[in-house]
């Protein structure tokens, strides 16, 4: 096999291009997705392979001519090796990837652990037989399983080392189930507040739970049965049985990308949806939704302080938000590295600082 040699050690023996479909899709005007092709721009093709950028690979789940919304790609190869560096892999462990890809990753973990202790899980038809090929003519000759990671992959565990490369809101069970007592589960843990993620690194305990602490924000995409749902606003809020009150708190950090107070309310409210629509006048109004609960609610900016708040539906989600606000500001305003999850068979718990300081009900 070539060598290609890289800054990274262990990631000389896997060139990513062998990876990378001849079709791979970059940002074009108008804020569509538009296909790169290898026959038409052969450079510019073999520049993204060799750089350290995540490409594109797949939109809207199959869609040919353009797209909105990644739903396949390559992530960056430094956060690869980071996050094979965290799992700690060492020759002869059984990994259990959700996310196949392009299959590079499943490759640089085949390098490390043995190809024949790798197993694969990818939800896409075509993104599945891709990477199965890719992997086979690279000479890896990982098991690349069609189906949701969500079921793990029974007929080979226990395993070792489990790693998510799209992120999870509801952790399954089965990740637990299927890993070895002291193995490690890491994933992108994301709120819909937040869902590109943010990294867990989990051990499992001989009594069937998993533990561990967030570390450091990522932008994976989501697991396909995880993806947001919005509740429909638009009509209904003129017309419905809303209520309206008005508020001089404005929690305007939470509606930024990717900020710490978005993370930390998406903790304690993981099913709110954000978004954001320009009123007539130029200014925003901030909604948040709930799918579960056929909640929204929406904040409109006032003079003087005095914004409009609207809010319909089972639960009072304006209401809810300020309280996980207001519980962050107390709390000190902590980074998502001192929130932990704890994972049983009934469901996930998320704390601060330590397994025993669960976050308070709202
Ligand atoms: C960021 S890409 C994975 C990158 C990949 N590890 C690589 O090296 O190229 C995320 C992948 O997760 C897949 N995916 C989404 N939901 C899934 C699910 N429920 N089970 C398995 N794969 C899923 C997507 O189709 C996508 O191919």
């Amino acid at each position: 096999m070539p060598c290609v040699w890289r800054e990274w050690g262990s990631m000389t023996r896997v060139d990513r291009k062998w990876f990378i479909p001849d079709t791979v899709w970059v940002w074009g005007d108008e804020g569509w997705l538009v296909p790169l092709r290898r026959q038409d721009a052969p450079s510019d093709w073999a520049e993204l392979c060799q750089s350290d950028d995540p490409i594109i690979t797949q939109v809207d789940d199959g869609a040919t001519d353009r797209g909105l919304e990644p739903t396949s790609s390559s992530s960056a190869p430094s956060l690869m090796q980071e996050m094979i560096s965290m799992l700690d892999v060492e020759a002869g462990m059984k990994i259990l990837e959700i996310g196949s890809g392009t299959g590079y990753n499943a490759a640089l973990l085949a390098q490390l652990a043995g190809a024949e202790n790798v197993t694969t899980v990818e939800v896409d038809p075509n993104v599945a037989d891709h990477a199965r090929s890719a992997l086979h003519k690279a000479d890896f000759p990982v098991t690349v399983v069609t189906g949701d990671g969500a079921f793990g992959y029974p007929e080979h565990a226990p395993y070792d080392r489990v790693i998510a490369t799209a992120s999870v809101r509801d952790i399954p069970y089965t990740w637990v189930a299927q890993c070895r007592d002291s193995g490690r589960i890491l994933l992108p843990w994301g709120s819909n507040l937040d869902s590109g993620g943010v990294l867990l690194t989990l051990t499992v305990h001989n009594d069937g739970t998993a533990e561990g602490k967030l570390s450091e924000p990522v932008a994976f995409m989501r697991v396909r049965e995880q993806r947001r749902k919005n509740v429909s606003w638009s009509d209904d809020e003129y017309e419905g049985n809303f209520t309206q009150t008005t508020t001089s708190h404005f929690p305007r950090e939470v509606f930024e990308v990717s900020s710490t107070a978005r993370f930390a309310v998406g903790t304690r409210l993981p099913e709110l949806s954000p978004g954001k629509t320009k009123n007539r006048d130029g200014s925003h109004t901030y909604r948040i939704s709930e799918y579960t609960s056929d909640s929204w609610a929406s904040l409109t900016p006032g003079p003087h302080g005095k914004h409009i708040v609207r809010q319909q539906g089972a639960r009072r989600l304006w209401d809810s938000l300020e309280a996980a606000y207001d519980w962050w500001l107390q709390a000190g305003r902590p980074e998502p590295d001192r929130f932990g999850i704890t994972v049983t068979p009934e469901g996930q718990r998320i704390w601060l600082d330590s397994p025993d300081n669960d976050l308070p009900p709202l």
